[in-house]
């Protein structure tokens, strides 16, 4: 089935956002791709041109509100319409709490969070505007068992699931809100991680059991292509090997 929508992807340069906006491009959706770099981008967007499909990119921090404004304002200006917001970017540099790595802390508050709220603030009045549009946030199962390491990553998560049920509950019918949370998934994911013992045990795990960001990305298309007025709401994709 053609999708046909105009997608804009957050943290679209690598791992689950590339796999998302490769695999959407295919079906017919047009993209635009944000991220920090700008070179990452470029050859995610050629990439999914060289398969026929059509990718534009922008550098975007999602810490600055209006680098999503800028995102949003392309999806618009080129395709005249943004139909889906992939809030994808994030990091998760854990640690133990005695490690006191308050910076990290501080990292993932602003990107895993507040980069979220800026991308609803962005595209929440052009999807009203429009009468139509969707959401998706990508969460973690590191929110649903929480383990030592991941407390602030996993409460950055679950931050982010309340504010997803929230917006749900005030979306009406005309707007559709995703979480999708992911298990331990094939990506850069641990390089911003800082601590060095958490990112070894992390990537031995990453390495036994994870499975690729296309499983993730099927859940991402799943979510959109229904009929305008079924809405998934959370989709938990884990690879079976994990506890
Ligand atoms: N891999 C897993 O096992 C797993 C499990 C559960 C959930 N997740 C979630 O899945 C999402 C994608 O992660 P991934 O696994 O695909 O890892 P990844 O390959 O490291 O992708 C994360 C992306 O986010 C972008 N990003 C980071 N900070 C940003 C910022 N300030 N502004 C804009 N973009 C930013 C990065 O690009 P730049 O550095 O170029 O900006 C990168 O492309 C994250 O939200 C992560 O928490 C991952």
């Amino acid at each position: 089935m053609e999708l046909e929508k105009v997608v804009v992807i957050t943290g679209a340069g690598s791992g689950i956002g590339r796999a998302t906006a490769m695999l959407l491009a295919a079906r017919g959706c047009r993209l635009v791709l944000g991220g920090r770099r700008e070179a990452q981008l470029a050859a995610v967007a050629a990439e999914i041109e060289s398969a026929g499909g059509l990718a534009i990119f922008r550098r975007a921090d999602v810490t600055r509100p209006a680098a999503l404004e800028a995102l949003v304002a392309l999806a618009c200006d080129r395709f005249g319409r943004l139909d889906v917001l992939v809030n994808n970017a994030g990091i998760g540099p854990i640690s133990r709490f005695d490690a006191l790595k308050v910076e990290d802390w501080d990292a993932m508050i602003d990107i895993n969070i507040r980069g979220v709220l800026h991308g609803i603030a962005a595209a929440l009045p052009v999807f009203r505007r429009q009468g139509s549009g969707h959401l998706v946030n990508v969460v973690s199962t590191a929110g649903l068992k929480i383990v030592p390491t991941m407390g602030v990553y996993a409460a950055t998560k679950n931050a982010v699931r309340t504010i997803t049920e929230a917006l749900r509950q005030e979306a009406g019918p005309q707007l559709r809100v995703t979480e999708v949370s992911p298990g331990m998934v094939a990506t850069d994911f641990a390089d911003s991680m800082t601590d060095e013992a958490a990112k070894a045990a992390i990537q031995d795990r990453l390495a036994a059991i994870a499975m690729s960001p296309d499983a993730i990305a099927r859940g991402i298309a799943f979510a959109i292509e229904q009929p305008p007025e079924v809405e998934v709401g959370s989709i938990v994709i884990r690879p079976t090997a994990q506890d």
